[in-house]
C-alpha cells in the first residue's frame, strides 16, 4: 500500500553533483545500453554540445490543422537546417519531408485522442514497432499521462513501447502529459517525470517549473523541455536558457518556434542557447538582426 500519510518530502538533490553513472557516454542514464541504442540517442544529441533542438510538429495528431503548421511541406525544408531532430507523426513525416533530408526522427507513436474531446488522457499506440524501423526512427514518443484519468492506459503503452523499442535497439521518449486537473507544480513534475524514467524510457520530455534543477536532478535520463504555449520571442528565448541553464539537454519546442513570425530566426537563436552557450539576450539580437535584414534584403 502506498503510504500517503507521514509520507517524507524529499529534499536531498545534489544539483551540483554531476550523474555518477555516465562513464563512456556523454548523455546520462545511456552507458548501459547497445551500440544500437547509443548510436539513435547520438543522431539526437549532438555529441559536442550535448544537447538537441527537436522541432515539435505533432500538434495535428489531435488538434488537425494547427495555426503555423498549415503547409507542413513548405515549413519543415526551410526549417531542417537549424534543428537537429523532426518531432512529428508518420503521416506527417511521410507525407512532407523529403527523405533527402538527413535529421533525427522522433516519431510519436501514441494518439486517439483529439481537442473537442473534454479528456484528452485516452490514447492508443498506434504506430507498431516494425512502421517505427522502417521509418527509421531515432525514438519513439508517448503521451504519457500519470495522476489523469488515462494513467493505467497511458502507463500500459508506454511499456509496450518500451519494450518494442528494447527488442530493437530504439530508444522511447516519454512525454510527459499535464491532465486538465493537474497543476504544474515541481511536485508533479518531479513524480511524473521520476515514474516515466523509472518505466525503462531513454528520454523524457517535460515542462519548465519552479525548482526545475530538482526535476533535472532527480531523473537518471536526459530530459528535453516543450515550449508550451505561444510565448513572446524574449520570454520563449527565456525560457529556453533558463532550462539548458538548469540542466535540460535540449528543447522539443513546437509553438514558440512555429508561430513565430519569423520561424527560422526563431530556431536559429534557439540553437545558439542550446548549442552555443549563447544567453537569452545575445539570442533575442541574433533574432531581432535577421529580421532586419529580412526586412532590408538589399542592405
Ligand atoms: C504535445 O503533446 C506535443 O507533443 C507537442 O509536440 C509538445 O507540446 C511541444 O510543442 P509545444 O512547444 O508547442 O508545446
Amino acid at each position: 500500500m502506498a503510504d500517503l500519510e507521514g509520507l517524507k518530502v524529499s529534499k536531498d538533490y545534489h544539483v551540483n553533483v554531476p550523474f555518477a553513472n555516465q562513464k563512456g557516454f556523454f548523455l546520462k542514464g545511456i552507458n548501459s545500453l547497445d551500440w544500437g541504442m547509443k548510436k539513435h540517442m547520438a543522431n539526437i544529441f549532438n555529441p559536442e554540445s550535448g544537447n538537441t533542438v527537436m522541432f515539435a510538429f505533432d500538434h495535428g495528431y489531435f488538434m488537425g490543422s494547427t495555426a503555423g503548421l498549415e503547409r507542413l511541406d513548405l515549413l519543415l525544408p526551410q526549417l531542417a537546417p537549424y534543428v537537429d531532430c523532426f518531432m512529428g507523426t508518420r503521416g506527417a513525416l511521410r507525407t512532407c519531408v523529403p527523405p533527402e533530408i538527413v535529421k533525427s526522427v522522433a516519431l510519436r507513436v501514441t494518439s486517439g485522442s483529439s481537442m473537442i474531446q473534454d479528456d484528452l488522457s485516452h490514447e492508443i499506440v498506434a504506430v507498431d514497432i516494425e512502421d517505427a524501423i522502417r521509418m527509421n526512427a531515432d525514438c519513439m514518443a508517448v503521451q504519457t499521462f500519470i495522476g489523469a484519468d488515462g494513467q493505467l492506459s497511458s502507463l500500459e503503452n508506454l511499456n509496450r513501447v518500451i519494450n518494442a523499442g528494447m527488442r530493437y535497439s530504439i530508444p522511447t521518449m516519454g512525454v510527459c502529459a499535464v491532465g486538465k486537473d493537474m497543476a504544474r507544480t515541481d511536485r508533479f513534475f518531479k513524480l511524473a517525470t521520476r515514474i516515466i524514467a523509472e518505466m525503462g524510457v531513454q528520454v523524457v520530455k517535460t515542462y519548465d517549473c519552479e525548482n526545475f534543477e530538482e526535476v533535472v536532478a532527480a531523473c537518471p535520463v536526459p530530459i528535453v523541455v516543450a515550449g508550451g504555449k505561444k510565448l513572446s520571442e524574449p520570454d520563449a528565448l527565456k525560457l529556453a536558457y533558463g532550462v539548458i541553464q538548469k540542466g535540460a539537454r535540449g528543447v522539443d519546442m513546437g509553438r514558440n518556434i512555429f508561430q513565430s513570425p519569423h520561424p527560422v530566426a526563431m530556431a536559429q537563436a534557439v540553437s545558439m542557447i542550446v548549442h552555443k552557450g549563447a544567453t537569452d539576450k545575445e539570442a533575442l539580437e541574433f533574432y531581432q538582426d535577421e529580421i532586419h535584414k529580412e526586412a532590408q534584403p538589399n542592405r
